[in-house]
């Protein structure tokens, strides 16, 4: 469960450069949905996208996710939880290009003191699930951009988190590669996942498995 209550951003604020990202949202976004923010370049998606993550803090407001107001979370407690609850996978993947695929995906069990076992159950798993177990062995430097979005998205399932988030997980991607990435989507609604995918690609707009879309304006929800 996500529940955002009147939640702001303002960047820089009292200098003169102050920059309100977001204005009053209010959002709820229940278990097992598939939410799509929409809004152009600077509408503020990656912001929200980002409070919710835990990675970032709303000036004011509240975030409740999973029932913990995650912004007043002691940091430790904080990362622990996004550990455990929360997959995210950015616009640029972030992955160490010099390590393998395997590697790459076991990089969020290291703090979970799992044996080798159990990881190496885990990253097959979730490397079989995104359909990217044939290259299981290949640097990420080597990969194709559709192939790199699997192995981000896969990183972010290997710790089986509720919630997964997505920014803006089209745009490096072609038609066909992005026709793959719904089908991935599909798979993780299925699988039980709350799906949060900030975009503004006119491809996720008549998707039977999105259960809305929600548009943002200049910082604000619009109807
Ligand atoms: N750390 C920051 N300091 C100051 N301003 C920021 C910061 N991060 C974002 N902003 C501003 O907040 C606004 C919203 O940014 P955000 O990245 O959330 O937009 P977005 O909708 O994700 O855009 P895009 O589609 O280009 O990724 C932008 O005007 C941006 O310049
Ligand atoms: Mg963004």
């Amino acid at each position: 469960m996500i529940r955002l209550t009147n939640l702001y951003k303002i960047y820089n604020q009292s200098l003169q450069n102050e920059f309100v990202a977001l204005k009053n949202i209010n959002l709820h976004i229940k278990n097992k949905e598939c939410v799509v923010l929409k809004g152009v370049s600077g509408s503020g998606k990656s912001t929200l996208l980002s409070i919710i993550g835990g990675m970032n803090k709303p000036t004011s407001g509240e975030a409740l996710i999973e029932n913990k107001a995650i912004a007043k979370l002691p940091d430790l407690h904080l990362s622990n939880f996004r550990a455990k609850s929360i997959g995210f996978v950015f616009q640029s993947f972030h992955l160490i290009e010099n390590l393998s695929v395997y590697d790459n995906v076991t990089v969020p069990l290291i703090p979970h003191q799992k044996d080798t076992e159990q990881i190496t159950q885990m990253v097959n798993n979730a490397l079989q699930i995104i359909k990217i177990d044939h290259k299981k062995n290949d640097l990420a430097k080597n990969l194709s951009g559709g192939e790199k979005q699997r192995v981000a998205i896969a990183r972010a399932l290997v710790n089986n988190p509720n919630i997964i988030l997505l920014d803006e997980p089209t745009a490096n991607l072609d038609i066909a590669n992005s026709q793959n990435l719904i089908t991935i989507l599909q798979d993780l609604k299925q699988l039980g996942k709350t799906v949060v995918i900030a975009t503004h690609d006119t491809i996720f707009d008549d998707l039977d498995f999105v259960d809305k879309i929600v548009h943002i304006q200049n910082g604000e929800i619009v109807e």
